[in-house]
């Protein structure tokens, strides 16, 4: 039978030294909590049961962690890692195998856990395998302590280290795997009363079970950064540079062109066909698919969407819970909010903002429009400034806009309200009724020419420095605002 695994992490610490409210392990990495990375490694090794040691405010944890499959485990007073994981263990039987992970190391690969297990396994039950590294600097990190035949002895914290344990290189990852009857009886008892720092430490029971005659395994990480903690912000922006630049690096092996691999930010999953183009300063949120060559202007921020084959999203764009079609063109500044669906070949221009709306294929909206709670049909065309007044102050209403309908500039359509096909909207117009097919539709005030009025004089005040043809702004009223 399989060894049952059991994965604890440890993330009761307050993070003081983050300076927040928010518990340390919710704080965002690549758009997610750093406590659920941890989950998501731990997932990958199979483990019978995820165990996760919280401190005050475990009910965000839970929340911000969903419906992940976790025991949550309280730790009331933050008496220490080794006390963190004692409050785990009365749950973990003493044949399975316990890992040791944390909260504030989020980038921890699950390969790295993998080889931690294997290198226990060659001592069997009474093996402890522990990840440790040599890093330029050590400073804040525990120390691993050798004896002359190189086995590990102890892992000195650095407030306790003297000078020439200082000067070790070596370093303590924390994370390890053992099995639950090697750690319960060293978690229990005398042994697990805290220190002269009031904690009870869990590099403490390394030293116990090394005296006991246990062979303390080190394996190294692939790379320095999965075992780096987050204990304040700085370290934390360090991490999400580094995370951004293996996303950006392997979007770029599997064939996407990226402008610049520093100014780019995926806070979610983007998935790319081939060919596909991202510009500068770009942001991707949630789940998003651009397919074959689909290109991204600079500054787009595009969360929950799909966009569809050789579409081109021109510069600042934003977009979210839209899915957009092939061959589209859409912004510059675009804005597409949610439930926005645009049909292949469809043209939305600058300042356009489309929520809740569907456009059909070929259908045009190319300059400052409002289209809101709208359906609005094949190679239908949208004049600059035309909108739908879909709120009413109470309820939100309709506007359907029939295939192949044209709606000229200006015009107010006051929903909830049709535009047939075919149907031709004078501009300036503003719609109350429903406008029949194929006809030119038009709702405009005569236009009129006075030709006994005459516009006041301005008062003699000019500036005389003014060139010819200034005058000083502040003494009259503007051109359009005479009469
Ligand atoms: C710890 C290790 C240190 C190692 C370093 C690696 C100990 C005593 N020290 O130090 O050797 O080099 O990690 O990053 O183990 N936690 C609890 N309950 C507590 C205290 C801590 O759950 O009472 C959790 C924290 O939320 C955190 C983790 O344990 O996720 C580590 O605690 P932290 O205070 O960050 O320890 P370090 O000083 O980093
Ligand atoms: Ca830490």
């Amino acid at each position: 039978m399989k060894t049952p695994l059991h994965v604890v992490i440890l993330a009761a610490g307050k993070g003081r030294r983050m300076r927040s409210n928010l518990p340390k392990v919710l704080h965002l990495l690549a758009g997610r909590p750093l406590l659920s990375h941890v989950v998501a490694a731990a997932c990958e090794i199979d483990p019978t049961r995820i165990h996760v040691v919280h401190g005050h405010r475990g009910d965000l944890l839970r929340k911000a962690l969903g419906d992940s499959d976790i025991e949550w485990v309280e730790q009331k007073e933050q008496l220490g890692t080794g006390h963190a994981l004692a409050q785990a263990l009365p749950s973990i039987p003493d044949e399975a195998l316990v890992m040791v992970l944390y909260g504030d190391v989020p980038l921890i690969s699950p390969s790295t856990l993998r080889k931690a297990m294997a290198a226990r396994d060659i001592d069997g039950a009474r093996g402890i395998a522990l990840v440790t590294l040599k890093v330029d600097d050590p400073h804040g990190y525990g120390r691993i302590l050798r004896d002359d035949r190189g086995r590990l002895i102890k892992v000195i914290e650095e407030v306790d280290a003297n000078e020439e344990q200082r000067g070790i290189r070596e370093i303590n990852t924390g994370i390890l795997t053992a099995s639950a009857g090697i750690l319960r009886p060293r978690l229990q008892g005398d042994s697990a009363y805290p220190n002269a720092q009031g904690e009870c430490y869990l590099t403490d029971i390394l030293a116990r079970a090394a005296a006991d005659g246990y062979l303390v395994r080190t394996v190294s990480p692939k790379t320095t950064e999965e075992v780096l903690g987050v204990n304040d912000r700085v370290q934390l922006a360090r991490l999400e540079r580094f995370e951004q630049m293996r996303i950006a690096e392997s979007l770029m092996r599997d064939g996407t062109g990226i402008a610049d691999p520093a100014r780019i930010d995926i806070r979610g999953r983007l998935r790319t066909g081939i060919d596909v183009f991202i510009d500068i300063d770009t942001v991707f949120e949630g789940e998003v698919v651009l397919e074959d060559g689909v290109r991204i202007g600079p500054g787009c921020v595009i969360k929950d969407a799909t966009i569809g084959y050789e579409t081109e999203i021109f510069a600042h764009s934003v977009i979210e819970g839209a899915e957009i079609g092939a061959s589209c063109r859409i912004g510059p500044f675009a804005r597409l909010r949610p439930n926005s669906r645009i049909s292949h070949e469809a043209r939305i221009g600058n300042f356009v903002e489309i929520k809740n709306g569907v456009l059909g294929r070929g259908a045009k909206a190319n300059h400052l429009s409002y289209l809101g709670d709208a359906r609005i049909g094949a190679r239908a065309n949208i004049g600059a400034g035309s909108i739908t007044c879909n709120y009413d102050g109470a309820n939100k209403h309709p506007t359907v806009i029939g295939d192949g309908a044209f709606v000229g500039s200006g015009v107010m359509l006051v929903a909830p309200i049709t535009v047939h096909r075919g149907a031709t909207i004078g501009a300036g117009s503003t719609i109350t009724k429903d406008a029949p097919p194929d006809t030119l539709t038009l709702s405009r005030a005569p236009q009129r020419s006075l030709k006994s009025w005459r516009r006041k004089a301005p008062p003699e005040k000019g500036d005389p420095s003014l060139p010819e043809g200034f005058s000083d702004p502040d003494s009259r009223s503007g051109p359009d605002s005479g009469s």
